[in-house]
């Protein structure tokens, strides 16, 4: 099977390239794809860069250039629920873009003509997650992340995306890579590691725990891959 593995920045995935051996490299579309077998899983890496454009692009592009059948994204996250702390771990049930807005036109915020406002992520996928929650001990929340084209630094629009879209979570490319693969039926799951607050602090946080966090939801990503290698 072809599995495909996001991050935005170079952080978010350095730590999974760390640990696969004979990683081959691929240019495509102006970005690095890196491709390596692991166990029985046809891996394809890559980071997008940050943001909705080049996380679609990056997203369709493992799906129609490399063939990937399954998509994982690792990556942190800005929390919005008070319980989240700094590199708790949350799954996307749901995602939404909260940037996106033609309520002028009477729809509801993260809406457009033939759009969804939330995207459900695979429920086998998810279930995989909580075994591998399980298994290593570790807490796993399930939540909706709020996907949009801002760091957000600012309690007040944290606190309306939250009571909005009824977000738990927020960053900038989860909803993305979910509508490329809802639109072609590609299984997906979003992982992210709290690195702050997405408050007035966010910008300070975020430099200090990105590393930290990043590397909590590569390693909860490799222990999912184990067990899709097993399942082969
Ligand atoms: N990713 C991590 N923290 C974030 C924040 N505060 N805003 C947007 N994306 C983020």
């Amino acid at each position: 099977m072809i599995v495909g593995v996001m991050g935005a920045m170079p952080e978010e995935i350095d730590p999974l390239l760390k640990r696969l051996e004979n990683v081959r490299k691929h240019e495509v579309a102006d970005n690095t794809y890196y491709t390596a077998l692991y166990g029985s899983l046809d891996l394809v890496v890559a980071y997008s860069k940050i943001g909705k454009v080049f996380s679609a692009l990056t997203a369709a592009t493992m799906i129609e250039r490399f063939g990937v059948r399954k998509m994982l994204f690792s990556g942190v996250a800005g929390a919005i629920h008070p319980d989240l702390g700094i590199g708790d771990l949350v799954a996307a049930t749901k995602l939404c873009q909260h940037d996106l807005d033609i309520t002028a036109f009477g729809h509801p915020y993260g809406y457009v003509p033939e759009g969804k406002v939330y995207l459900e992520a695979d429920p086998h996928l998810l279930g995989i997650a909580d075994e591998v929650a399980r298994t290593k001990g570790v807490k796993l929340r399930h939540g909706i992340v709020a996907t949009g084209d801002q760091f957000v630094a600012d309690p007040r629009r944290k606190e309306w995306i939250g009571r909005t879209f009824q977000a738990d979570a927020l960053e900038m490319e989860g909803a993305a890579v979910a509508v490329v693969c809802d639109a072609m039926d590609v299984p997906f799951f979003i992982l992210r590691a709290i690195s702050d607050a997405a408050d007035m602090d966010a910008g300070f946080d975020f430099d200090t725990f990105l590393h930290t966090s990043s590397a909590k939801s590569a390693d909860f990503i490799f222990s999912m891959l184990d067990v899709l290698d097993q399942a082969q």
